[in-house]
């Protein structure tokens, strides 16, 4: 079968043919249909990050799958051949509290493996096998939208866990004032940034999004669409913001830039919680004046936490949410997913994000499937 993989000391991925999975005994057969491609993947690709899977010299990629299930096993009830269905990312170690509880995000000893990123291969590749326990039923009618279930995923935990730390300072039902809506800022707009952004007004927070787009451009015209104020971090908008206002009592950090990320701390207000999604790789050093830092974080009782990967609930709650925003705001769910490729087109999609990109997926409806 086809699969986009990339080799141990590779700097760029390959279209080969490698064997198909075996089905065993409890597993069922997925049959690819979209996977998407995430900075993650570019990441590994451009750092030569490679984690291959014990005795082979090479790591499938993709880890934002969805497929249909084309073949069970004995030993399976809980899925038909037929059914469509989003596979998790993270397989548990299976031996610390979090994992035998069904919480592998929060895996203890750190032995997990993650499909397409940490020896497992992922979901770039025609067909893939999994047990059930790892794959979320997708209804029918959001196969157009059920690929972005992981990158939503990640938010929908980053989110809960941001709420989590603000409810300690929460007080008779409401945060700074009774009734007043919260202002919350969204650092960056790839998938994570704009799905966050939904989700964020689904929590009725009053959003900003910063970024480096000008007036006029794709991804600013679609966040000013839902009525969102963009600040645009060249012109320093959100300082003068918060020198007026004070600051944001929840900040979401998607641009994955550390260097932004400690700079972000600067905007949040008295009591706020800021959530890290991005994981840069490799080493990168620059200075902070770290006495402010830790004095702003202490005096107004701030938290900076960090929150990666989810589990199945986050997985199902996305699904929830992809339907909600469907119906909610149509025109912009429809143009997250900016581009579709076919498996043999995939060195463009791999090398660079095009300025204008939110999601971009290969598709595999069309690959051979002998
Ligand atoms: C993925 C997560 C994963 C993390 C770290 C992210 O791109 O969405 O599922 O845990 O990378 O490898």
């Amino acid at each position: 079968m086809q699969a986009i993989l990339l080799r141990s000391g590779a700097k760029q991925v390959e279209l080969a043919d490698v064997p198909d999975p075996a089905c065993r005994n409890g597993q069922v057969l997925i049959q690819a249909l979209e996977t998407g491609i995430c900075g993650t993947d570019r990441e590994m690709i451009q750092r030569r990050i490679v984690d291959v899977p014990p005795g082979q010299d090479y790591l499938v990629l993709g880890h934002e799958g969805l497929g249909r299930v084309v073949e069970t096993s004995a030993g399976q009830d809980a899925l038909k051949v037929g059914d469509l269905v989003v596979p998790i990312v993270r397989r548990g170690c299976g031996r610390c509290n979090a994992c035998k509880t069904g919480h592998v995000d929060y895996c203890y000893t750190g032995r997990y493996t993650e499909r397409g990123i940490h020896k497992q291969d992922g979901f770039f590749s025609t067909y893939y096998a999994d047990w059930p326990r790892y794959l979320v039923k997708v209804p029918p009618e959001l196969e157009d939208l059920a690929v972005l279930a992981e990158p939503l995923s990640v938010t929908v935990k980053a989110s809960q866990t941001a709420l989590s730390l603000l409810r300690r300072v929460k007080f008779g039902g409401s945060y700074s004032q009774p009734g007043k809506r919260e202002r919350a800022l969204v650092a960056g707009h790839g998938a994570i940034g704009i799905l966050g952004t939904l989700l964020l007004l689904e929590k009725d927070f009053e959003v900003f999004v910063l970024g480096r787009r000008k007036s006029g451009d794709f991804q600013r015209s679609l966040i000013e669409q839902l009525g969102v104020t963009y600040l645009d971090a060249t012109t320093d908008q959100p300082t003068d913001l918060v020198a007026r206002e004070g600051g944001f009592l929840l900040i979401l950090e998607a641009t994955g830039l550390s260097e932004i990320t400690f700079q972000l701390a600067n905007y949040l207000g008295r009591n706020g919680t800021m959530v890290l999604t991005g994981v840069p790789r490799g080493p990168k050093t620059f200075q902070i004046d770290g006495n402010t830092l830790m004095a702003n974080i202490v005096r107004t009782n701030q938290a900076i936490v960090g929150s990666v990967n989810a589990c199945a609930g986050c997985f199902s709650k996305a699904l929830e949410y992809l339907a909600v925003f469907r119906q909610k705001y149509p025109q912009m769910m429809s143009k997250i997913i900016t581009a579709r490729y076919e498996p043999e087109q995939f060195e463009k999609p791999f090398a660079q994000k095009a300025r204008d990109d939110i999601k971009v997926v290969i598709d595999f409806r069309t690959a051979p499937k002998e």
